[in-house]
């Protein structure tokens, strides 16, 4: 044992030990103060029987003999005038007629009617004495009855119940051991459970799973690091898949490259067609330029290392501004622009760049006369519609088209253009969806918030 299990283990022992003594402390008490109340009821009872047989001497002689010896005790008797009538000694061995030499306040105290009960008497052979005083009344007459007991009688009860107590306390405290080892293992368990598998995650493994069911705290937080550990391994992949992706992306062009230069290092390409070579290579260096910058531009951005200027503006401008910097690529595809004026506040570079990225899809994936509608309206928020006639997207590629380098179909580099629009909106608390059905266009919705 050791670690938070042994001191677990150390205070619930310390605990249950200090709780068992101060039980014991209590009983103990009790039971002496018990014991010294029925003493003293007891010797009250005597006192009785020798009262009954005052007037007469000889059954008086008997029972006071009787009780002397029962008791180790002596008996004395005073008249109302404070003179002895009785005594028996018999059986009090060693003491000293000192002792029966009752204080006159005592006596007087007695035969004033009161009952005196002292445990406080000299020490006599290492025993304490314990005097009871007792106003006996028998037709008229009135008489003082003394009994001592030495205490040895008394102690022996209590010394034999303490030495039980004793082994009594030795068995509790025994039973307090086990009882602390079982609530420590028991309370330590699971947190052990939890320290291990935080162990196997840091060094990798994220697919330990805890089952923990303690209905606390503790179950709380083994869940929590379960969803840690999912959330780990998810991001793992997507690490994983990312390094995939980019080194797929790469290939391609830097084959083309290479094969095209090769090519032409080798002069085995006729001279009329060298210029296009020429070209393909530039095309292929600008493609991966292209994926260099967005690559860069969505790490900045899902890192929240870019800072956003926001500011209010009017959407509606910026729309047209993005339809007339598009004319250039558009071709023979007609834009329409519908709408209203709506301020909102946020980032205008940022977000011409989102609405950029999809219009600019639209325009890739139309018919040379194809159609772009796109349309602001005011709904809890500024409302962007993107809809295009073009080819539309199968429904088994909707719900990836948002992730990096999804491409719904094999051809051209990229693939990001629509992740870092997502981003972007969601940096201005907004939300983008899409609604496509092969071979009747697609249509991009983004909301954002009004300022
Ligand atoms: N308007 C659209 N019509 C049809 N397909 C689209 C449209 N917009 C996006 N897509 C699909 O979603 C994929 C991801 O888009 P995007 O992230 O912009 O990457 P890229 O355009 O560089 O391929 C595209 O490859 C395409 O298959
Ligand atoms: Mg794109």
């Amino acid at each position: 044992m050791k670690g938070i299990r042994l001191k677990l283990f150390i205070y619930t022992s310390l605990l249950m030990i200090l709780l068992l003594i101060f039980n014991i402390l209590l009983q103990s008490s009790i039971l002496n103060r018990y014991y010294s109340n029925t003493e003293k009821d007891k010797l009250i009872s005597y006192a009785k029987v020798i009262e009954k047989n005052l007037l007469n001497p000889e059954e008086l002689e008997t029972e006071a003999d009787r009780i002397s010896s029962n008791l180790n005790a002596r008996i004395s008797i005073y008249d109302d005038r404070g003179n002895i009538i009785y005594k028996n000694y018999s059986h009090m061995m060693g003491m000293t007629g000192k002792i029966m030499n009752i204080e006159k306040s005592n006596l007087d105290l007695v035969l004033g009617g009161q009952i005196i009960y002292r445990t406080d008497e000299a020490m006599l052979r290492q025993s304490k004495i314990i005097s009871l005083g007792y106003p006996a009344k028998v037709n008229n007459t009135e008489a003082a009855i003394f009994i001592h007991i030495p205490t040895v009688e008394i102690k022996s009860t209590v010394e034999s119940l303490s030495k039980q107590f004793t082994y009594l306390l030795l068995i509790a405290i025994l039973i307090s051991f086990l009882g602390a080892y079982i609530i420590s293992n028991k309370f330590t368990e699971p947190i052990l459970k939890i320290k291990n598998a935080a162990k196997k995650i840091s060094e990798g493994d994220y697919d330990i799973r805890l089952k923990i069911n303690t209905d606390d705290e503790i179950e709380e937080l083994s869940n929590t690091i379960n969803v840690m550990a999912e959330n780990l391994s998810k991001t793992e992949k997507l690490r994983r898949d990312f390094i995939a992706n980019v080194t797929h992306e790469f290939r391609t062009p830097l084959g083309i490259i290479k094969g095209y230069a090769e090519a032409l290092y080798d002069d085995i390409v006729p001279n009329e067609e060298k210029k296009q070579y020429i070209e393909d290579i530039i095309e292929e260096v600008e493609k991966l330029n292209r994926l260099v910058n967005e690559n860069l531009e969505l790490s900045k951005i899902e890192s929240k290392s870019i800072k956003l200027n926001f500011q209010d503006f009017n959407l509606y401008d910026l729309l047209k501004d993005i339809v007339d910097k598009v004319k250039i690529i558009k071709g023979n595809r007609k834009i329409n622009l519908s709408g209203q004026d709506l301020i909102i506040k946020g980032d205008m570079e940022y977000l011409e760049r989102a609405i950029l990225n999809i219009i600019s899809n639209s325009i890739k994936h139309t018919k040379e006369d194809g159609l772009i509608e796109i349309d602001l309206k005011s709904d809890n928020g500024a409302v962007i519609t993107i809809k295009d006639d073009g080819e539309g997207i199968d429904e088994k590629h909707l719900p990836y088209i948002f992730e990096r380098f999804y491409r719904a179909k094999e051809k051209g580099a990229g693939g990001l253009g629509l992740s870092i629009a997502k981003e972007i909106i969601k940096l201005h608390s907004g939300e983008i969806k899409v609604y496509s059905k092969i071979g009747e266009g697609s249509t991009f919705e983004i909301k954002v918030p009004k300022s």
